[in-house]
Order: structure tokens, then C-alpha cells, then sequence
């Protein structure tokens, strides 16, 4: 018997030509409206059904995300900060860049491996620190780090994660990077550091875009008061059975990293939240980034950074690379995206640093733009939790592959063999 999602696969949402420019890209949907059609013909919609195979683009994942996602948990995976005119720069600085392909070059091979600190990686992406990931499905950074591991590509552990370091550290064959954020007194920071370095971690990413928490006002609409859902919330989350069945079926997620470090009368789910929250450091400086620096024996990254100067003074204070990043648009609104600083940072830096971006890689074709204008690498953020949200590991793996597969495509149309090849003079602004 065919189930219901069978038999109606196709989102009957609004067709791409109809979405406004600034809305879809806000939301990280294609920017412009398509020439291809004409009002609605031919019909066109994205696939939200389970069949994995069907997912062709990384929008259909997201599709199929919004399907199994109650709103208040869709809204916490999608939303920036503010107006989301940073969230909105992301897409629109990667449209901004148009590709300049070379004819007539042999592309019978094409490589996209890279090396991250003298490690080849078989794709130029790695998984971004996500926190909260459990309400997408249980287990969720488990299962990050092991489609990760099998794509060959480093997973990033938030400190807000959902599974204990120790349990996602040792799935075999990942490469395992610590993402720390910096709160509460000294001592948190450094049990954290301890604890990532005998869970044999290959890298620190230290996040200092997070001192304040942004002000993500759409998700806050769904809450009537700090910590409550409103009635209509809870009543759409009764709603999607699937999702509480994959994700709540062993109890509410838990900050298993950080929660040991808050006091013990706020450990309950959205208290232990607010207060770590309100316990980041403001005092945070470049003094400090050096303290940790020496504490830590390994790979040094730093998380957050726009302005081509602090890269210098990530080099300056022994950091190994730094993510040019604005958080995916969920801190400060109205800032660059971290590709716009990108160039610059690249003159300043030199081959001294490993610069790696984020911030609305959605395709093959982003993650070229990224590495031509000096990323060695790029991190997918957005993109691999629409494959978890839609089907856990294997949409992870899902997502990984349209990727892998778009960029081998790409480099082909480019004429460009290998990603080392890439360079600005395969792009026009
Ligand atoms: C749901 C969600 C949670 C995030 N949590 C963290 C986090 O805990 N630590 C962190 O450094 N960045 C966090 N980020 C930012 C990502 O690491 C990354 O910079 C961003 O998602 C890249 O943009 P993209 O989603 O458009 O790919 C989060 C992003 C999202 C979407």
C-alpha cells in the first residue's frame, strides 16, 4: 500500500518563478526567478516525499525537511537575526560571482580532494558546528559524524551539541573538530579543552561571533515566553508524528557537553539554554584567544571572523586557519558574508593560514565560487542538517553526494580538472 507521502510527492508550494527575489534568498532557495517558465507553466515543484533517491538538489532535501519538521523547529534550522539582511547576503554574494569557464581543456579526470593541515580530504567540504542538532533526529550528531567519517570529510562538534564528545570523537574513522564556545568562568573552557584533546580531537574551532546571542525574532514568535511554546506551536508539533517519533523518542534532547557546567537547579532543557546563554563571555578578547592557543597542543581555528585585519591578528596570536563566517546570518544583521571578505583575507593571510568559509553553500557551483576566490575549504552548515532533518543519516549522505556530484559535473563544464586549478580568474563579478 502506498503511503500517503507516496502518493502526493510533490510540494505544492508556491513554483520558484512566483518567489520574490529578497525572500527566497533569505531562505537560501534559488535567487532569481527562473526565465524557464511562464506564469505556471510548465508546473514545476520541489520533491517532498521520502524516497531519497528522488532528492536531486539540496532544495528538495530542504523540502522534504519542511515536511517532517514542526514549525517552531523549521523555523529554528532556517531563521537570522533581525531583518535577515546578513542570512540574505550569503546567497547574494555567491550570485554575485558569475563562473568564466575555459573551452577546449582535457576533463576526462577531475579531482576535487583537497588537503586540510597536510591531511587529503576526498571532498572540499567538511560539516559545520551545529548546536542543538537532536531536534532534528536522535542520536543526530552520531549520525553527522558518521556520514561525515564515510565521506572522508571532518565533522565539527558544537559545544551545544546533543551526543557526549567522547561517544562522536570516537566514531571510527571521523575526523573529529572541537567547536568551543567561550562562557562561564575559565575553568568551563579549559575542562572543555582537556576533555577534547583526550578524546584525541585533530582540531579546536573557537566561535567568537557568539558572545551575544542574536536575535532570531521569527523563532522567538513562535515561543509565547522564553522557554514555552505557544499553544499553536504545540499543537503543530502534535501534529508531525513522524518527527517525534525519530527525534523525542528517547526524551528531549540534552546539552550532553556543557551541561555539566551549568548549576544544577537550571539544568532543565530551555533553562540550561538561557543560562549558558546569558553566561557567555563579553570579556572575550585576543589576550585570551592566545591563552587558549597555547593550551591547546593541536590544529588552532578560529570561527567567526569577517574582517580581513583579524586574520592578520589570527596569525599573529598562532591560530592555524580561521572560518570566515557570519554564523549563517543568525548573529549580527547587516554584515558581509564571510565570501566577501574572502579575497582580501586570502592577500593578507597569505599560505600562511587555511582559510575556510561558510555561510549559504547550497550547490557545487558555491563551493567552486568559494575555493577560486583562496577557501581550502568550505563548510556546509544549512545543507547537511536538511538532510538529517529529512532522513537522518542517510539524507546527510544524501546531501553529501548531490554535492560531490555537482562539483565533479562542474569541474568538468569549467574546464578546470582539478579544484587545484581554480582560481579568480574563473570568475566574473
Ligand atoms: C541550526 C544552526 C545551529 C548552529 N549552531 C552553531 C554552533 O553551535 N556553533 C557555531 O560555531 N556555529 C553554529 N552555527 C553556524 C554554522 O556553523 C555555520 O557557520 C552556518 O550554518 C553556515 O551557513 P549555512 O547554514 O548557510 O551553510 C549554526 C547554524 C545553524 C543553521
Amino acid at each position: 500500500m502506498r503511503t500517503i507521502d507516496e502518493m502526493r510527492p510533490f510540494s505544492r508550494q508556491r513554483p520558484p518563478q512566483e518567489a520574490k527575489p529578497v525572500e527566497a534568498a533569505a531562505t537560501g532557495a534559488r535567487l532569481d526567478p527562473t526565465p524557464a517558465t511562464q506564469g505556471r507553466s510548465p508546473e514545476r515543484s520541489y520533491y517532498t516525499g521520502r524516497n531519497l533517491a528522488s532528492a536531486r538538489t539540496v532544495e528538495d532535501l530542504r523540502r522534504m525537511a519542511h515536511r517532517r519538521l514542526p514549525a517552531f523547529a523549521a523555523e529554528y534550522l532556517e531563521g537570522g537575526a533581525e531583518e535577515e539582511a546578513t542570512l540574505a547576503r550569503n546567497r547574494a554574494a555567491l550570485a554575485s560571482y558569475r563562473l568564466t569557464p575555459r573551452a577546449l581543456v582535457d576533463v576526462s579526470r577531475r579531482d576535487q580532494s583537497v588537503s586540510i593541515f597536510g591531511r587529503a580530504m576526498p571532498l572540499p567540504f567538511a560539516i559545520a558546528p551545529t548546536g542543538l542538532n537532536g531536534l532534528f533526529w536522535r542520536k543526530a550528531d552520531v549520525l553527522l559524524a558518521r556520514a561525515a567519517a564515510q565521506a572522508g570529510i571532518p565533522f565539527i562538534q558544537s559545544t551545544m551539541s546533543n551526543d557526549p564528545m567522547e561517544e562522536v570523537a570516537a566514531v571510527p574513522g571521523v575526523r573529529h573538530w572541537w567547536q568551543l564556545y567561550v562562557f562561564g568562568p575559565r575553568k568551563i573552557r579549559e575542562a572543555l579543552i582537556a576533555r577534547a584533546e583526550s578524546a584525541q580531537s585533530e582540531a579546536l574551532v573557537v566561535t567568537v561571533d557568539a558572545q551575544f546571542y542574536g536575535d532570531r525574532e521569527w523563532e522567538q514568535r513562535r515561543f509565547a515566553h522564553p522557554g514555552r511554546l505557544t499553544v499553536g506551536s504545540v499543537f503543530d508539533a502534535a501534529l508531525h508524528p513522524r518527527w517525534a517519533l525519530t527525534t523525542l523518542s528517547g526524551g528531549m534532547p540534552r546539552f550532553a557537553n556543557a551541561i555539566d557546567y551549568v548549576p544544577e537547579d537550571r539544568r532543565r532543557f530551555f533553562d540550561s539554554a538561557f543560562w549558558i546563554r546569558a553566561n557567555m563571555d563579553p570579556a572575550l578578547d585576543w589576550a585570551e584567544i592566545a591563552r587558549l592557543r597555547a593550551l591547546w597542543p593541536r590544529k588552532f581555528l578560529i570561527k567567526g571572523i569577517l574582517n580581513p585585519a583579524d586574520v592578520e591578528r589570527a596569525a599573529d596570536v598562532g591560530a592555524d586557519g580561521v572560518v570566515l563566517s557570519n554564523h549563517g546570518g543568525r548573529q549580527l544583521d547587516w554584515t558581509v558574508s564571510g565570501l566577501d571578505s574572502l579575497p582580501e583575507a586570502r592577500r593578507r593571510a597569505g599560505d600562511r593560514m587555511t582559510l575556510i568559509v561558510d555561510g549559504g553553500v547550497r550547490r557545487g557551483t558555491d563551493v567552486l565560487k568559494c575555493l577560486a576566490l583562496g577557501a581550502d575549504a568550505v563548510l556546509l552548515g544549512r545543507a547537511a542538517l536538511y538532510g538529517l532533518a529529512a532522513a537522518g543519516r542517510s539524507g546527510v549522505e544524501r546531501a553529501i553526494d548531490i554535492l560531490r556530484e555537482e562539483i565533479d559535473r562542474d569541474l568538468g563544464l569549467l574546464g578546470a580538472p582539478s579544484v587545484k586549478d581554480l582560481n579568480p580568474q574563473f570568475l566574473t563579478r
